[in-house]
């Protein structure tokens, strides 16, 4: 492969994804529909209805299958599915099982992630993530709905980000709990990495030749003269410590959006010319190469990675082309350079629910009306369709 090609490797999988809270509407029973509606929390709005995606999920799927995707990544909603300690929502289940089955039947292989963000409000009450014995009560979770999922599921994620749970729940206060605390946001950070090993021998063991992994919010921090402590700091705390964790698994989820300038007194912001997007950081598609690189060199390239999310919140559809088109670029880069990249899931398949941010930022490849939740795929659904089905970069319309 040169440095040039535009085309992916044989079997790359393409595929976008969603997360319960985020899309299915009346999550009233987890702490984010709490915090949402706590006042001073600095959310922008409820998530209410979301997209009704709990009832149109075959809609949904029907969208994915028209885009050709290889895999759809969601979440469970785990206060669904477990409403109160040790209640077992059979009819919850049954209702992600047919979620599977239906894209199965389309060639798609479910991906499942078993935590996004939102956690019961009758575990989050007594302590949650910073409760040690969560961890086993979330490897208990995750074993028994794998075990019922099994067969239906073609890859797992244990928990999404949960360098952001952490982090902005327990340092930055902007997710619940809402707490400012560095050292219980470490130990919160230590309880998710049990958490995640546990889950992982457990869902190995409910479903066996799932394969199962992690995913991580990336960011490429660039060291501004002065602010490489700094740098290695952060990079500690936010990507290393959990990647150590992700020895023996069978991926790691790489999660990109943008970059951050680190000088010595800290987070530097936007560099001046650079565009900055709706959700405050720069527009940097560079960022998800950047991030593959560093991932593959600290880890030796003892697992191989995969894009679980990466994407751009913006009204303008056709920077959301440019953005894909510029991010993929830098995948066959890192991909011509020897990076073991497994797959690209665009971020996300609906405009959706963006935590804080509310209904701002649009995610989607696909619109979604906030009042009759009529679903109306963009311009960047089509081009995105056309990479997936040629497996190569098409360029973008216009140049
Ligand atoms: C994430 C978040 C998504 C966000 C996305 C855009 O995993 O970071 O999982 O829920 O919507 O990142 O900000």
């Amino acid at each position: 492969m040169t440095a040039e090609t535009t085309t992916f490797p044989p079997g790359f999988l393409w595929g976008t994804a969603t997360a319960a809270h985020q899309i299915e509407g009346g999550n009233v029973n987890n702490d984010w529909w709490a915090w949402e509606h706590q006042p001073g929390s600095g959310c922008a709005e409820p998530s209410g209805d979301a997209c009704d995606s709990w009832l149109r999920w075959d809609e949904d799927v029907a969208l994915v299958a028209d885009l050709g995707l290889g895999t759809y990544r969601f979440s469970v909603e785990w206060s669904r599915i477990e409403p109160e300690d040790g209640e077992w929502s059979g009819a919850a289940v049954a209702h992600y099982r047919r979620l599977c089955e239906a894209l199965l039947a389309h060639g798609i292989e479910p991906t499942v992630t078993f935590h996004h963000f939102t956690t019961p409000r009758w575990l989050a009450d007594r302590g949650g993530w910073e409760d040690p014995g969560t961890a086993d009560r979330f490897a208990a979770f995750a074993g028994r709905l794998a075990g019922e999922l099994a067969g239906a599921m073609r890859r797992a994620c244990t928990l999404n980000e949960p360098n952001i749970v952490g982090t902005m729940g327990w340092l930055l206060g902007m997710f619940p709990p809402g707490k400012q605390d560095r050292d219980l946001r470490l130990r919160v950070h230590d309880v998710m990495v049990d958490a995640h090993r546990k889950a992982v021998d457990a869902i190995r063991a409910a479903a066996p030749g799932v394969p199962v992994g992690l995913t991580l919010s990336m960011t490429e921090r660039v060291a501004l003269p002065g602010g490489e402590e700094k740098v290695a700091r952060q990079n500690r705390s936010m990507e290393d410590m959990f990647l150590d964790a992700t020895e023996g698994d069978d991926y790691i989820g790489v999660q990109t959006y943008s970059r951050m300038r680190i000088g010595p007194d800290g987070m530097a912001g936007p560099e001046p010319g650079v565009p900055v997007l709706d959700m405050g950081y720069e527009y940097w598609p560079q960022a998800l190469e950047a991030t593959l690189r560093r991932t593959w060199a600290y880890t030796g390239g003892r697992t191989p990675l995969w894009v679980t999310e990466n994407g751009i919140g913006t009204a303008d559809d056709s920077l959301r082309i440019r953005y894909v088109h510029d991010a993929l670029s830098g995948v066959l880069r890192a991909l011509a350079d020897g990076v073991d990249v497994r797959g690209y899931t665009y971020w996300s398949l609906l405009d959706n629910f963006e935590w804080a941010f509310g209904y701002r930022p649009q995610f989607g490849l696909v619109a979604v009306d906030r009042a009759t939740f009529e679903r109306e795929p963009k311009e960047s659904a089509a081009w995105f369709r056309e990479v997936a089905r040629s497996n190569a970069l098409a360029p973008v319309p216009g140049t």
